[in-house]
């Protein structure tokens, strides 16, 4: 959020973006470097030092740079031993690159609804798919209905908000099953005063153009596990295992993150407190401006977490709003504004049909009332101002100051 005033009629013509990279540090710097010195490619200085920094940040001794945060996962399943025809818990209420990731290995996903307050995996649907649903069989953890292998837990900190990491790990110990953290939205969240990504055997980061801290395009897998993390390193650049000759000892992938893109993360990661603190107050603004508007209602933050804020996301009661979070979405459209809906939960999906899924009914909820509103941490406060200011007025008009609305018109469609 910065402090720049520009005349509102500008604001009204400029489109603003729901989440765009802010890049005013020394980026620039860097990768000039990058460009004179010629290491431009998949090694180099700002690769080890990113890696290096974000490990310290998340409080673990390893991370992996990658291609993309849909690669960590990939190499985090893969080097976890998650194997073909296994299961993997995953909430259903997520972005596809988190069940894409189990479809990579063979594996299958198990889709678990959402819980209301904090919209993030129902850990009472996994105790109860897990105590249920499951069995040990000769030593291995199975699905009752269709006899596959459950392996691990995938939890999503949704929106940069944790899941509640404690019962989930609890749970993971008693039924021998690995949990891996999808913390792609999540960096510079913590639960229980200690970051995202250091819960699980391993932690994925994404550092998309859409995600707080951005080098483009890119990942990260941090880790305690000192094998695991070589593992990943290794199937991320092609598993060579010459040094000076090109011999290979699995099938790899090229995932690794280029040291042009590490020079960016570099000086991202320089600015870290500044721009989460701007996600902070972006988050703090929307919930304090739009507080009396009737209809609608932000997640609850748990207690002892800090989110990450990654995307301010209301939800809209549409009967005391007056308007659907769609038709919301396109009065926010025509006055330039973009927002988005939540992810189609994933047992809805084309692409995941026909995973096995326990299901609630909020997941679905959820993406038919929410709709996330513009986040950049370089959020001008007029644009900020702005966007408030077309939500109130497309409230109806007896709810605008802050009055329900009368008793015979709730409930009207
Ligand atoms: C929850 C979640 N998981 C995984 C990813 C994949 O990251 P990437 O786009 O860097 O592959 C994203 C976002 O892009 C995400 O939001």
């Amino acid at each position: 959020m910065t402090t720049t005033s520009e005349p509102s009629s500008a604001v009204e013509r400029r489109p603003i973006p729901l989440s765009v990279p802010c890049l005013d540090g020394r980026e620039m710097e860097y990768v000039r470097e990058c460009l004179e010195t010629n290491w431009i490619s998949s090694a180099g200085p700002f690769v080890t030092k990113f890696e290096a920094e974000l490990a310290a940040r998340i409080g673990v001794p390893h991370a992996v740079a990658t291609s993309s945060g849909t690669a960590a996962l990939h190499l985090a399943l893969l080097a976890a031993d998650v194997q073909r025809n296994d299961e993997v818990i995953v909430p259903t209420l997520t972005f596809i690159a988190t069940a894409n990731a189990v479809r990579y290995v063979g594996a299958w996903p198990v889709f678990v609804d959402a819980e209301s307050k904090h919209w993030q995996i129902d850990v009472e649907l996994v105790r109860r798919f897990l105590e249920e649903h499951c069995e040990m069989r000769d030593g291995r953890l199975v699905n009752c209905r269709t006899w596959r292998r459950v392996r691990a837990i995938l939890p999503v900190h949704l929106l940069g908000h944790p899941a509640d990491l404690e019962p989930l790990l609890e749970l993971a110990r008693r039924f021998s099953l690995t949990v891996i953290e999808d913390c792609a939205e999540s960096l510079g969240a913590e639960y229980h005063s200690r970051p995202t990504g250091s819960w699980g055997i391993a932690g994925c980061f994404s550092f998309n153009g859409n995600k707080t801290f951005s080098t483009g395009g890119g990942g990260m897998l941090v880790t305690r596990d000192e094998s695991l993390a070589l593992r990943a390193r290794h199937l991320s650049t092609q598993a060579k295992s010459g040094t000076d000759e090109y011999i290979h000892d699995d099938v790899g992938f090229n995932y690794r993150m280029p040291n042009i893109l590490a020079a960016i993360g570099c000086a991202q990661l320089e600015r870290f407190e500044i721009l989460l603190d701007s996600k902070r107050q972006i988050a703090a603004h929307y919930r304090r401006a739009l507080a009396g508007v009737p209809g609608l209602t932000f997640p609850i933050e748990a207690l002892d977490v800090r989110s990450s804020n990654w995307l301010s996301t209301v939800r809209i009661d549409a009967a005391a709003f007056g308007s659907s979070s769609r038709q919301l979405r396109e009065i926010l459209r025509q006055a330039s504004v973009e927002s988005r809906p939540l992810w189609q939960p994933m047992h809805l999906s084309p692409a995941h049909r026909g995973a096995p899924h326990l299901l609630s009914g909020v997941a679905e909820q959820l993406y038919e009332d929410c709709l996330s509103l513009p986040s950049s941490a370089d959020l001008a406060d007029s644009s900020l101002r702005y966007v408030v200011d077309t939500i109130r007025g497309a409230a109806r008009e007896d709810s605008r100051d802050g009055r329900s609305p009368p008793a015979q018109l709730r409930g009207a469609a």
